[in-house]
Protein backbone atom coordinates (compact mmCIF):
# COMPACT_ATOMS: atom_id res chain seq x y z
CA UNK A 1 0.00 0.00 0.00
CA UNK A 2 1.39 3.55 -0.76
CA UNK A 3 0.29 6.73 0.10
CA UNK A 4 -0.33 9.27 -2.46
CA UNK A 5 3.08 11.50 -2.67
CA UNK A 6 1.04 14.84 -1.74
CA UNK A 7 0.07 13.29 1.48
CA UNK A 8 3.77 12.68 2.86
CA UNK A 9 4.66 16.40 1.41
CA UNK A 10 2.61 17.47 4.69
CA UNK A 11 3.44 18.33 8.12
CA UNK A 12 2.20 16.26 10.85
CA UNK A 13 -1.23 18.30 11.77
CA UNK A 14 -0.66 20.42 14.75
CA UNK A 15 -3.43 19.36 16.31
CA UNK A 16 -3.58 15.24 15.54
CA UNK A 17 0.06 15.34 17.54
CA UNK A 18 -1.39 17.40 20.87
CA UNK A 19 -4.42 14.93 20.79
CA UNK A 20 -1.76 11.88 20.99
CA UNK A 21 0.64 13.18 23.54
CA UNK A 22 -2.38 14.27 25.68
CA UNK A 23 -4.03 10.58 25.54
CA UNK A 24 -0.46 9.56 26.10
CA UNK A 25 -0.52 11.36 29.41
CA UNK A 26 -3.98 10.63 30.62
CA UNK A 27 -3.51 6.81 30.03
CA UNK A 28 -0.71 7.57 32.66
CA UNK A 29 -2.61 8.90 35.37
CA UNK A 30 -1.82 12.53 34.61
CA UNK A 31 -4.72 15.25 35.17
CA UNK A 32 -4.24 17.33 32.18
CA UNK A 33 -5.31 20.63 31.29
CA UNK A 34 -5.55 21.15 27.85
CA UNK A 35 -5.09 24.72 26.87
CA UNK A 36 -3.81 23.63 23.08
CA UNK A 37 -7.43 23.57 21.17
CA UNK A 38 -9.15 26.42 20.71
CA UNK A 39 -13.59 24.71 21.21
CA UNK A 40 -15.62 26.48 23.32
CA UNK A 41 -16.16 24.64 26.44
CA UNK A 42 -20.17 26.41 26.76
CA UNK A 43 -22.84 24.44 25.41
CA UNK A 44 -24.80 25.58 22.18
CA UNK A 45 -27.37 28.03 22.81
CA UNK A 46 -30.63 26.00 23.78
CA UNK A 47 -33.22 27.72 21.27
CA UNK A 48 -30.81 26.20 18.43
CA UNK A 49 -30.44 22.71 19.98
CA UNK A 50 -34.41 22.90 20.22
CA UNK A 51 -35.02 24.34 16.57
CA UNK A 52 -32.50 21.05 15.60
CA UNK A 53 -34.71 18.91 17.44
CA UNK A 54 -37.73 20.29 16.03
CA UNK A 55 -36.12 20.37 12.33
CA UNK A 56 -35.05 16.44 12.93
CA UNK A 57 -38.14 15.13 13.40
CA UNK A 58 -39.37 16.49 10.10
CA UNK A 59 -38.91 13.88 7.45
CA UNK A 60 -38.77 16.27 4.86
CA UNK A 61 -35.12 17.12 6.53
CA UNK A 62 -33.90 13.76 6.07
CA UNK A 63 -33.17 13.01 2.63
CA UNK A 64 -29.85 14.42 0.63
CA UNK A 65 -29.40 18.01 1.27
CA UNK A 66 -28.76 20.60 -1.61
CA UNK A 67 -25.31 22.00 -1.75
CA UNK A 68 -26.51 25.68 -2.75
CA UNK A 69 -28.32 25.11 1.01
CA UNK A 70 -31.49 25.73 1.51
CA UNK A 71 -33.11 28.78 1.17
CA UNK A 72 -33.93 29.55 4.72
CA UNK A 73 -30.22 29.40 5.45
CA UNK A 74 -29.12 31.40 2.82
CA UNK A 75 -31.58 34.31 3.58
CA UNK A 76 -30.82 34.19 7.22
CA UNK A 77 -26.60 34.50 6.28
CA UNK A 78 -28.00 37.44 3.94
CA UNK A 79 -30.09 38.98 6.89
CA UNK A 80 -26.84 38.61 9.72
CA UNK A 81 -24.71 40.26 7.20
CA UNK A 82 -27.04 43.47 6.53
CA UNK A 83 -28.17 43.51 10.20
CA UNK A 84 -24.24 42.77 11.35
CA UNK A 85 -22.06 44.21 8.82
CA UNK A 86 -24.75 46.48 7.18
CA UNK A 87 -23.42 44.12 3.75
CA UNK A 88 -26.00 43.37 1.22
CA UNK A 89 -25.15 39.91 0.16
CA UNK A 90 -27.66 38.42 -2.54
CA UNK A 91 -28.84 34.91 -0.74
CA UNK A 92 -29.32 33.33 -4.55
CA UNK A 93 -25.63 34.20 -5.55
CA UNK A 94 -23.47 35.41 -2.90
CA UNK A 95 -23.95 32.49 -0.33
CA UNK A 96 -23.31 28.83 -0.08
CA UNK A 97 -22.99 27.12 2.69
CA UNK A 98 -19.94 24.91 4.10
CA UNK A 99 -19.25 21.82 6.35
CA UNK A 100 -17.23 24.47 8.93
CA UNK A 101 -14.90 26.94 7.77
CA UNK A 102 -11.73 24.22 7.50
CA UNK A 103 -13.40 22.62 4.89
CA UNK A 104 -14.70 25.61 3.05
CA UNK A 105 -10.86 27.05 3.01
CA UNK A 106 -9.43 23.65 2.20
CA UNK A 107 -11.78 23.53 -0.95
CA UNK A 108 -11.02 26.80 -2.01
CA UNK A 109 -7.60 25.84 -2.87
CA UNK A 110 -9.11 23.15 -4.50
CA UNK A 111 -11.52 25.39 -7.01
CA UNK A 112 -8.66 28.13 -7.44
CA UNK A 113 -5.40 26.51 -7.57
CA UNK A 114 -3.30 25.10 -10.18
CA UNK A 115 0.11 23.53 -10.17
CA UNK A 116 2.38 26.01 -10.79
CA UNK A 117 0.14 28.97 -8.69
CA UNK A 118 0.52 30.16 -5.18
CA UNK A 119 -1.71 30.86 -2.21
CA UNK A 120 -0.25 33.68 0.12
CA UNK A 121 -0.67 32.51 3.32
CA UNK A 122 -0.07 34.16 6.48
CA UNK A 123 3.09 33.18 8.84
CA UNK A 124 1.87 32.29 11.80
CA UNK A 125 -1.54 31.06 10.54
CA UNK A 126 -4.36 28.58 10.68
CA UNK A 127 -2.60 25.80 9.02
CA UNK A 128 -5.09 24.92 6.53
CA UNK A 129 -4.23 28.08 4.82
CA UNK A 130 -0.69 26.00 3.87
CA UNK A 131 -1.70 22.28 3.92
CA UNK A 132 -4.31 23.05 1.63
CA UNK A 133 -2.57 24.40 -1.39
CA UNK A 134 0.06 21.70 -0.81
CA UNK A 135 -2.40 19.05 -0.65
CA UNK A 136 -4.02 20.99 -4.22
CA UNK A 137 -0.77 20.46 -5.42
CA UNK A 138 0.23 24.32 -5.78
CA UNK A 139 2.72 26.60 -3.22
CA UNK A 140 1.85 28.22 -0.38
CA UNK A 141 3.94 31.29 -0.03
CA UNK A 142 4.74 32.56 3.67
CA UNK A 143 3.42 36.33 4.36
CA UNK A 144 5.30 36.89 7.97
CA UNK A 145 3.32 38.63 10.34
CA UNK A 146 5.12 40.82 12.91
CA UNK A 147 4.27 42.35 15.92
CA UNK A 148 5.93 45.63 14.55
CA UNK A 149 3.42 45.75 11.52
CA UNK A 150 0.43 45.05 14.31
CA UNK A 151 0.40 41.70 12.54
CA UNK A 152 -0.50 42.74 9.28
CA UNK A 153 1.46 40.94 5.82
CA UNK A 154 3.56 43.46 4.34
CA UNK A 155 2.21 43.27 0.65
CA UNK A 156 4.39 45.72 -1.03
CA UNK A 157 7.01 43.00 -0.34
CA UNK A 158 5.38 40.23 -2.15
CA UNK A 159 8.08 39.50 -5.03
CA UNK A 160 6.83 39.99 -8.87
CA UNK A 161 6.39 35.87 -9.75
CA UNK A 162 5.17 35.15 -6.73
CA UNK A 163 2.28 37.54 -7.10
CA UNK A 164 1.80 36.96 -10.83
CA UNK A 165 1.56 33.49 -9.94
CA UNK A 166 -0.78 33.93 -6.85
CA UNK A 167 -4.36 33.19 -6.89
CA UNK A 168 -5.66 33.45 -3.40
CA UNK A 169 -4.69 35.62 -0.37
CA UNK A 170 -5.57 34.41 2.80
CA UNK A 171 -6.51 37.07 5.79
CA UNK A 172 -7.75 36.18 9.02
CA UNK A 173 -8.87 39.18 11.50
CA UNK A 174 -9.10 38.71 14.32
CA UNK A 175 -6.56 36.57 13.80
CA UNK A 176 -5.31 33.04 15.14
CA UNK A 177 -3.02 32.77 16.50
CA UNK A 178 -1.77 36.07 17.33
CA UNK A 179 -5.28 37.44 18.69
CA UNK A 180 -4.63 41.12 16.54
CA UNK A 181 -6.96 42.42 14.87
CA UNK A 182 -7.28 43.79 11.44
CA UNK A 183 -4.90 46.95 11.42
CA UNK A 184 -6.01 50.44 9.92
CA UNK A 185 -5.65 50.09 6.06
CA UNK A 186 -5.11 46.88 5.37
CA UNK A 187 -8.24 45.16 4.17
CA UNK A 188 -8.24 48.25 1.62
CA UNK A 189 -4.73 47.39 0.88
CA UNK A 190 -5.75 43.75 -0.30
CA UNK A 191 -8.40 44.89 -2.34
CA UNK A 192 -5.81 46.99 -4.21
CA UNK A 193 -3.34 44.11 -4.43
CA UNK A 194 -5.47 41.81 -5.72
CA UNK A 195 -7.16 43.78 -8.41
CA UNK A 196 -3.78 44.30 -9.52
CA UNK A 197 -2.31 40.91 -9.44
CA UNK A 198 -5.82 39.37 -10.56
CA UNK A 199 -6.45 37.77 -7.63
CA UNK A 200 -9.27 36.29 -5.31
CA UNK A 201 -9.04 37.52 -1.28
CA UNK A 202 -10.42 35.43 1.10
CA UNK A 203 -11.06 36.71 4.20
CA UNK A 204 -11.26 33.77 7.02
CA UNK A 205 -14.23 35.56 9.75
CA UNK A 206 -14.11 32.95 12.25
CA UNK A 207 -13.44 34.56 15.30
CA UNK A 208 -15.77 38.52 14.45
CA UNK A 209 -17.75 37.71 17.03
CA UNK A 210 -15.64 37.08 19.85
CA UNK A 211 -14.11 40.23 20.82
CA UNK A 212 -13.66 42.53 23.69
CA UNK A 213 -13.26 45.98 25.42
CA UNK A 214 -16.57 46.89 23.07
CA UNK A 215 -13.99 46.60 20.31
CA UNK A 216 -16.43 45.29 16.85
CA UNK A 217 -14.93 43.86 14.10
CA UNK A 218 -15.69 44.46 10.70
CA UNK A 219 -16.36 42.41 7.76
CA UNK A 220 -13.74 42.37 4.86
CA UNK A 221 -16.94 42.80 2.50
CA UNK A 222 -17.78 46.19 4.39
CA UNK A 223 -14.73 47.47 2.46
CA UNK A 224 -15.00 49.18 -0.98
CA UNK A 225 -14.68 46.78 -3.90
CA UNK A 226 -13.56 43.82 -1.60
CA UNK A 227 -16.69 41.99 -3.22
CA UNK A 228 -15.20 42.36 -6.43
CA UNK A 229 -12.12 40.92 -5.64
CA UNK A 230 -12.70 38.36 -2.26
CA UNK A 231 -14.74 35.99 -0.27
CA UNK A 232 -15.30 35.53 3.53
CA UNK A 233 -15.55 32.14 5.68
CA UNK A 234 -17.85 33.00 8.18
CA UNK A 235 -18.33 30.19 10.31
CA UNK A 236 -21.05 29.73 13.66
CA UNK A 237 -17.91 27.24 15.29
CA UNK A 238 -16.41 29.99 17.69
CA UNK A 239 -19.05 32.25 18.24
CA UNK A 240 -22.30 30.21 18.48
CA UNK A 241 -20.18 27.97 20.56
CA UNK A 242 -21.01 25.35 17.39
CA UNK A 243 -17.79 23.55 16.61
CA UNK A 244 -19.36 19.95 16.56
CA UNK A 245 -22.58 20.94 14.18
CA UNK A 246 -20.30 21.73 11.00
CA UNK A 247 -22.04 25.11 10.50
CA UNK A 248 -20.15 27.95 8.14
CA UNK A 249 -20.74 29.81 4.51
CA UNK A 250 -18.42 30.90 2.02
CA UNK A 251 -20.20 34.85 0.69
CA UNK A 252 -19.07 37.14 -1.68
CA UNK A 253 -17.70 37.45 -4.84
CA UNK A 254 -20.42 35.44 -7.35
CA UNK A 255 -18.39 33.99 -9.45
CA UNK A 256 -15.65 32.40 -6.25
CA UNK A 257 -18.61 31.39 -4.45
CA UNK A 258 -20.48 29.64 -8.30
CA UNK A 259 -16.87 28.21 -8.16
CA UNK A 260 -16.74 26.49 -4.80
CA UNK A 261 -19.99 24.97 -5.15
CA UNK A 262 -19.44 23.74 -8.60
CA UNK A 263 -16.32 21.83 -6.81
CA UNK A 264 -18.58 21.03 -4.29
CA UNK A 265 -20.93 19.33 -5.84
CA UNK A 266 -18.64 16.59 -6.52
CA UNK A 267 -17.20 16.23 -2.81
CA UNK A 268 -19.60 15.96 -0.84
CA UNK A 269 -23.05 15.98 -0.58
CA UNK A 270 -24.02 19.06 1.57
CA UNK A 271 -25.10 19.97 5.19
CA UNK A 272 -27.85 17.77 7.04
CA UNK A 273 -30.56 19.98 6.56
CA UNK A 274 -32.19 20.06 10.14
CA UNK A 275 -28.74 21.45 10.63
CA UNK A 276 -29.08 23.67 7.93
CA UNK A 277 -32.86 25.24 9.54
CA UNK A 278 -31.23 25.26 13.01
CA UNK A 279 -28.17 27.34 11.68
CA UNK A 280 -30.70 29.81 9.94
CA UNK A 281 -32.20 29.94 13.44
CA UNK A 282 -28.87 30.51 15.23
CA UNK A 283 -28.03 33.75 12.66
CA UNK A 284 -31.91 35.29 13.03
CA UNK A 285 -31.01 35.20 17.10
CA UNK A 286 -27.30 36.29 17.22
CA UNK A 287 -24.31 35.04 18.67
CA UNK A 288 -25.10 34.48 22.94
CA UNK A 289 -23.80 37.70 24.18
CA UNK A 290 -22.23 36.23 26.93
CA UNK A 291 -19.78 34.33 25.17
CA UNK A 292 -17.49 37.27 25.10
CA UNK A 293 -17.55 38.38 28.25
CA UNK A 294 -16.76 34.92 29.49
CA UNK A 295 -13.46 35.11 27.79
CA UNK A 296 -12.77 38.46 28.25
CA UNK A 297 -12.69 37.47 31.88
CA UNK A 298 -10.47 34.42 31.45
CA UNK A 299 -8.02 36.74 29.04
CA UNK A 300 -7.56 38.83 32.00
CA UNK A 301 -6.81 36.09 34.36
CA UNK A 302 -4.16 34.82 32.24
CA UNK A 303 -2.58 37.69 31.21
CA UNK A 304 -2.37 38.88 34.64
CA UNK A 305 -1.22 35.48 35.81
CA UNK A 306 1.52 35.64 32.98
CA UNK A 307 2.92 38.80 33.75
CA UNK A 308 3.05 37.94 36.95
CA UNK A 309 5.46 35.38 36.03
CA UNK A 310 6.99 37.70 33.90
CA UNK A 311 5.65 37.09 30.73
CA UNK A 312 5.64 40.57 28.36
CA UNK A 313 2.21 39.62 26.82
CA UNK A 314 -0.62 41.74 25.21
CA UNK A 315 -4.07 41.16 25.74
CA UNK A 316 -5.65 40.25 22.39
CA UNK A 317 -8.99 42.83 21.72
CA UNK A 318 -10.19 39.32 19.71
CA UNK A 319 -10.16 35.53 19.70
CA UNK A 320 -10.35 32.88 22.01
CA UNK A 321 -6.20 33.02 22.05
CA UNK A 322 -3.37 34.56 24.28
CA UNK A 323 -0.32 34.62 22.30
CA UNK A 324 2.72 35.25 24.45
CA UNK A 325 6.56 34.96 24.05
CA UNK A 326 8.31 31.74 25.89
CA UNK A 327 10.45 32.29 28.44
CA UNK A 328 14.01 32.95 27.35
CA UNK A 329 16.38 30.33 26.86
CA UNK A 330 13.38 28.23 25.08
CA UNK A 331 12.17 27.16 21.84
CA UNK A 332 8.58 27.24 20.93
CA UNK A 333 8.61 23.32 21.30
CA UNK A 334 11.26 22.88 24.51
CA UNK A 335 9.19 25.60 26.20
CA UNK A 336 5.47 23.41 25.39
CA UNK A 337 7.34 20.07 26.03
CA UNK A 338 7.93 21.42 29.69
CA UNK A 339 4.94 22.50 30.51
CA UNK A 340 3.03 18.87 29.36
CA UNK A 341 6.06 17.22 31.29
CA UNK A 342 6.61 19.73 34.70
CA UNK A 343 2.57 20.58 35.07
CA UNK A 344 0.48 18.35 32.30
CA UNK A 345 -0.70 21.43 30.70
CA UNK A 346 -1.17 21.42 27.29
CA UNK A 347 -0.24 25.22 25.23
CA UNK A 348 0.62 24.89 21.60
CA UNK A 349 3.93 25.63 20.15
CA UNK A 350 4.18 29.26 18.05
CA UNK A 351 6.16 27.44 15.89
CA UNK A 352 3.42 24.94 14.83
CA UNK A 353 1.67 27.65 13.11
CA UNK A 354 5.12 28.89 10.72
CA UNK A 355 8.65 29.73 11.08
CA UNK A 356 7.58 34.05 12.30
CA UNK A 357 5.27 31.82 15.42
CA UNK A 358 8.73 30.71 16.50
CA UNK A 359 9.45 32.13 20.23
CA UNK A 360 6.20 32.56 20.84
CA UNK A 361 2.97 29.89 22.70
CA UNK A 362 -0.35 29.99 22.32
CA UNK A 363 -2.90 29.62 25.17
CA UNK A 364 -6.51 28.52 24.38
CA UNK A 365 -9.12 30.37 27.07
CA UNK A 366 -11.81 27.49 25.73
CA UNK A 367 -11.50 26.31 29.96
CA UNK A 368 -13.63 27.12 32.80
CA UNK A 369 -11.79 29.52 35.06
CA UNK A 370 -11.15 27.11 38.31
CA UNK A 371 -9.62 25.06 35.39
CA UNK A 372 -7.96 28.49 34.06
CA UNK A 373 -6.71 29.73 37.54
CA UNK A 374 -5.14 25.97 38.52
CA UNK A 375 -3.33 25.91 34.99
CA UNK A 376 -1.65 28.77 35.56
CA UNK A 377 -0.95 28.11 38.97
CA UNK A 378 0.95 25.06 37.51
CA UNK A 379 3.08 26.87 34.81
CA UNK A 380 3.93 29.28 37.72
CA UNK A 381 5.25 26.45 39.88
CA UNK A 382 6.98 24.47 36.48
CA UNK A 383 8.82 27.83 35.86
C1 LIG B 1 -8.65 30.80 11.66
C2 LIG B 1 -9.52 29.61 11.71
N1 LIG B 1 -10.24 29.29 10.64
C3 LIG B 1 -11.04 28.20 10.64
C4 LIG B 1 -11.14 27.39 11.75
C5 LIG B 1 -12.04 26.19 11.68
O1 LIG B 1 -13.36 26.58 11.88
P1 LIG B 1 -14.59 25.61 11.61
O2 LIG B 1 -14.92 24.93 12.90
O3 LIG B 1 -15.68 26.50 11.12
O4 LIG B 1 -14.16 24.61 10.57
C6 LIG B 1 -10.40 27.67 12.88
C7 LIG B 1 -10.46 26.78 14.05
O5 LIG B 1 -9.75 26.87 15.00
C8 LIG B 1 -9.57 28.80 12.86
O6 LIG B 1 -8.82 29.13 13.93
Amino acid sequence: MQPSSRLNRLPPYLFAELERKIAEKKAAGVDVISLGIGDPDTPTPEPVVDALAVAARDGATHQYPSNRGRPELREAFARFYGRRFGVELDPETEVVPALGAKECVFNLNLAFLDPDSVALAADPGYPVYTGGPLLAGAEAVLMPLLPELGFAPDLDAIGGDVARRARLMYLNYPNNPTGAIVPEGLFERAVEFAREHDLLVVHDASYTETTFDDYVAPSFLETPGAKEVGVEVFSLSKGWNMTGWRTAAVVGNAEAVSAYWRLKTNMDSGMFEAVQLAAAAALDAGPPQQMPVIYQRRRDLVCAALREIGVDVTPPKGTIYVWAPVPEGHTSASFCELVLEESGVVVSPGSAYGPNGEGFFRISLTVPEERLTEAVERLRESL
